[in-house]
């Protein structure tokens, strides 16, 4: 099993990742948000993305200002001077979403990334019969392509570390087939095969762990 810990409440959890900094597409809702909390609240950075001013300030004023209130000041600690939590609008249906997300890191967090999570993901089910080239096109585009793109720019900016992570938040529907979700299986299943040969190329390791968060690699 890997060393880094499933989210719980960690009001009290040590600053084990103090220094590090996570990116986390889809940060300011749900799993995404939920994952940014813990790791903040362990002393990580978080570049956590999103597709409107709203989710910006929902991670940067809202997250932040909760990490503080919730997890520093309710424990009487204070919060590591150089934790920074940022939201920044990056499309995964944009083509420029992987270079607007590596100038951020450079420009803001130093180029370095310890832990990529890739939690955004398109939802468009893919019913048999009713697809066209456009929908089957945008499905690619946002859960195939532009996390390809993501871990290509951060590889050739060399902004990972050793021991850095990637992180992919998959679906039952990768292994457990339903014909009202042909492309959203196929793209969760497409994504873990992805970290499948990134751990290869990388020197790292597969791990799954339960069927949602299922794929980690370690750099070495
Ligand atoms: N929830 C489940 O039961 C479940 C089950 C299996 C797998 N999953 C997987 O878990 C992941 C997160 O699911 P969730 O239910 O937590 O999602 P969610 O609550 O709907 O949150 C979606 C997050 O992704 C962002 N997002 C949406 N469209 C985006 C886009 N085009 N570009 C960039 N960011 C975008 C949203 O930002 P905005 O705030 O700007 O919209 C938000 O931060 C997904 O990969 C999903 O397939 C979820």
């Amino acid at each position: 099993m890997s060393t880094m810990s499933m989210p719980q409440a960690s009001s009290s959890r040590g600053l084990d990742l103090v220094g590090k900094v996570a990116v986390i597409s889809g940060g300011s809702r749900g799993i995404g948000r939920a994952t940014a909390f813990n790791l903040a609240s362990r002393g990580c950075s978080i570049l956590g993305t999103c597709t409107s001013d709203k989710g910006v300030t929902a991670i940067s004023d809202g997250l932040s200002n909760e990490i503080s209130s919730q997890v520093f000041e309710a424990t009487s600690r204070e919060r590591p001077s150089g934790l920074k939590i940022k939201g920044l609008v990056a499309d995964i249906f944009s083509h420029d979403c992987a270079t607007t997300l590596a100038e951020e890191i450079r420009l803001e967090f130093g180029g370095r990334v310890d832990i990529f999570v890739n939690c955004a993901s398109d939802p468009m089910p893919g019913v048999i019969g009713e697809m066209g080239v456009e929908e089957i096109q945008h499905s690619l585009l946002g859960n195939i392509q532009t996390p390809v793109l993501i871990v290509e720019e951060l590889v050739r900016r060399q902004y990972f570390q050793p021991n850095s992570r990637i992180i992919y938040i998959s679906s039952i529907r990768s292994r457990q087939p339903w014909s009202m979700q042909l492309m959203y299986g196929a793209g969760k299943s497409a994504g873990e095969s992805l970290c499948r040969t990134w751990a290869q190329a990388f020197g790292g390791k597969e791990e799954k762990v339960g069927t949602l968060i299922t794929v980690m690699n370690t750099f070495q």
